[in-house]
């Protein structure tokens, strides 16, 4: 049975319990809601560590104005039935009550692969990821700490985090899951009208087409992206917010595909906005 825990101490304290007795430790952060990407981070986790810690909490400040911070689905009972299968030790679930002081001031800011991409469209994200993970990682402690490739930029920002602030934990990147048709899986994708998920299959088709023209010999980044762009505009529900070529670790923008580069979109279908990556050159 996992133990559901809702409050900063009590998770502290029986983490400290667990590595005086010499247990390893590994987080899932997640927001709930949870599909086989989740799960198989926690999987990841399970094999790698004694005690595995699935934190669940939609985290209010990587909410933009207009955002769907209240939309954002979730279901705290199928997430625990889908974690108690999996086999987890904790659920940590705190309110926003708990984890922010009413007067709480201090944020933490990446300034660099922050900025492009999502964090070019959606101002103050990454503050408030950054913000929540070091708290998750203060409060639990971890070994490892587990974060899926399908939010690609969110990845490369914490590593940066934990480099750059000493964080001794390890992280761990999974790879991203796909329903069998391609859709990346997201708890967004719980918003989707039947006809708008048809579109959604545009995002990872466009991609595929740039991995293929890459296959074929094409290196050219504007050559790609107008490729990708082409077959994402053959869809009229489908609107691009980014589409853009840039090199795998730093978010570097690059003219030529002439190293690992990760090709990131984000697009709107009715009032949905979704991201989707492929990684090419490795
Ligand atoms: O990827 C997510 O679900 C969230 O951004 C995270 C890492 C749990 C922080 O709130």
């Amino acid at each position: 049975m996992a133990t559901i825990i809702r409050n900063t101490g009590e998770m502290s304290a029986a983490m400290a319990l667990r590595r005086r007795r010499g247990e390893t430790i590994g987080l899932v952060p997640t927001m709930g809601y949870l599909h086989e990407g989740h799960l198989s981070l926690v999987r990841a986790s399970r094999r790698e560590n004694d005690v595995s810690v699935v934190s669940l909490f939609v985290n209010p400040i990587q909410f933009g104005p207009g955002e769907d911070l209240e939309r954002y689905p979730r279901d705290e009972a199928r997430d625990l039935e889908l974690l108690e299968k999996e086999g987890v030790d904790y659920l940590f679930a705190p309110t926003a009550q708990t984890l922010y002081a009413p007067d709480h001031s201090t944020f933490v800011d990446e300034t660099a692969l922050s900025l492009p991409l999502c964090g070019a469209s959606r101002p103050g994200h990454f503050r408030g990821v950054c913000t929540v993970v070091l708290k998750l990682f203060h409060v639990v402690g971890p070994d490892r700490a587990y974060f899926g490739m399908k939010d690609y930029q969110q990845l490369q920002v914490i590593r940066r985090m934990v480099r750059d602030l000493d964080v001794p934990v390890k992280i761990r990147p999974c790879p991203l899951v796909r329903e069998p048709d391609g859709l990346a899986l997201s708890s967004r994708n719980a918003y989707l009208f039947p006809e708008e998920r048809r579109s959604a299959l545009g995002l990872s088709a466009a991609l595929r087409a740039v991995a293929e023209a890459y296959e074929g010999g094409e290196r050219s980044t504007p050559a790609l992206v107008a490729l990708a762009q082409e077959k994402l505009a053959q869809d009229r529900r489908l609107d691009a917010d980014y589409l853009e070529i840039r090199g795998a670790e730093s978010l570097e923008p690059l003219d030529v595909v002439d190293r690992p580069a990760v090709v990131a979109l984000a697009a709107r279908v009715g009032k949905t906005r979704l991201i989707d990556n492929i990684v090419i050159g490795e």
